[in-house]
């Protein structure tokens, strides 16, 4: 009988984490993630596939650990033997990097250092190959060289987060290149869905629209509305991930939709499919803007459409749609259970 491939995941409770986990165990794969202990529960995303490891159907497993704890990282993969590593874990908001960038350079930058010291040591130990995928960022490019943005075009990093994430990207291509490490970079545009965290952009957007048409919000505070997305699905994105360490060979790669569209467009987009002016919502808050701003992100996805195979299989309109409808279902759930509607 052959032997289940083993994944490991850091960042599994993330968006990401949770799309890729359902679609490496609709795979066949045996997928491990690391989990930091909180004093309430953090699984929401992946609650619906945690089955008790007693089962012996069970092929999704979580660990306690964090990327700031290099000891845990060695022990997790030492105990799990991973054919794969994703590292999707950081303190991924640019906004909040400025304000605590000492812990977002740790986990972004040293964690993602951590990891490939210990897959390094493990791989040359034990002589099996690891895998491994590096969960890069557009925002690496900031002040952009170049319209549209490839694998090629400078960067130019203009937060804490992205700095750290330009840090990370050249790590791993120095690990692929001194210790002929399997070891990919993914750039990738923004990418949304009903799990995206609440904080950003888009979601804040489509929650509020949800909670204004129930009564609940009268107002969405907002800061830069001029800025430029290349906004995508995370769904499409994490099979990106996962066909780049399918390859032959190891290699980086910008997954993006190459198009461009700014706040305002995507607060008219979600504002009108619920019948509703945006104008008559939206009030500037400069809390809410960056001290160095990211204005034009536009990803040219080419060598990835032609050495992956891979297409995106949602527009832009419908990726805002698809998340109001969503934040809308989710809040008439809630409103039937008769919760947060005093
Ligand atoms: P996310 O929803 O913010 O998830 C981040 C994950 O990292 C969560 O599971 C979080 O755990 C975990 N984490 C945070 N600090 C950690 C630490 N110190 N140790 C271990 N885990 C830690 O992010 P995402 O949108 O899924 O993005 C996944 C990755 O892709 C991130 O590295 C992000 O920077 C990168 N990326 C995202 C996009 C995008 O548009 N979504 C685009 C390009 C790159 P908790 O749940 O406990 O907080
Ligand atoms: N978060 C947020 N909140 N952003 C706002 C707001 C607001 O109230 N008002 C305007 N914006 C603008 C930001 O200034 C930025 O230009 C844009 O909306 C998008 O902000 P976010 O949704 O926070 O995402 P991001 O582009 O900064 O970063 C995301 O994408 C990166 C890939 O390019 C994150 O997921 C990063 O982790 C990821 O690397």
């Amino acid at each position: 009988m052959t032997q289940r491939k083993r994944s490991l995941i850091t960042g599994i409770t993330g968006q990401d984490g949770s799309y890729l986990s359902e679609f490496l165990l609709e795979k066949g794969y045996e997928v491990h993630g690391i989990i930091r202990r909180s004093s309430s529960f953090n699984t929401d995303r992946i609650d619906h596939i945690y089955i008790d490891p007693h089962e012996e159907k069970a092929r999704f497993f979580l660990h306690y650990g964090d990327l700031t704890d290099g000891t845990t990282l060695r022990r997790i993969l030492e105990e799990i033997e991973p054919q794969e590593v994703y590292n999707l874990g950081a303190q991924s908001h640019v906004r909040v990097s400025f304000d605590s960038p000492e812990y977002t350079v740790d986990t972004v930058a040293m964690g993602t250092l951590r990891l490939l010291e210990a897959i390094r040591d493990y791989q040359h130990r034990t002589g099996n190959q690891v895998r491994f995928y590096q969960a890069g960022s557009s925002e690496m490019f900031g002040k952009v060289q170049e319209v549209p943005q490839k694998e090629t075009t400078p960067f130019y990093p203009r937060s804490p987060y992205s700095c750290a994430k330009v840090y990370a990207h050249w790590q791993t291509i120095n690990y692929r290149e001194s210790y002929d490490l399997f070891a990919c970079n993914g750039i990738l545009f923004n990418h949304e869905s009903p799990r995206r965290g609440e904080t950003f952009v888009t979601r804040k957007i489509t929650r509020a629209v949800a909670r204004i048409t129930a009564g609940l919000q009268k107002k969405i505070y907002l800061g830069n509305l001029d800025a430029k997305r290349d906004w995508g699905y995370a769904k499409d994105y994490v099979r990106a991930m996962w066909l780049m360490l399918q390859q032959e060979q190891p290699d980086d790669y910008v997954v993006a939709t190459n198009e461009t569209h700014s706040i305002r467009e995507f607060l008219d987009i979600a504002f009108t499919h619920v019948g509703l002016t945006w104008q008559d919502y939206v009030e500037f808050d400069e809390r809410y803007l960056r001290p160095a701003e990211v204005d034009l992100l536009i990803g040219d996805p080419s060598k990835t459409k032609e050495k992956l195979g891979w297409e995106p299989s949602v527009t832009f309109e419908e990726l805002v749609k698809l998340m109001v409808d969503s934040d809308r279902e989710a809040l008439e759930k809630t409103k039937q259970l008769g919760n947060g509607f005093d």
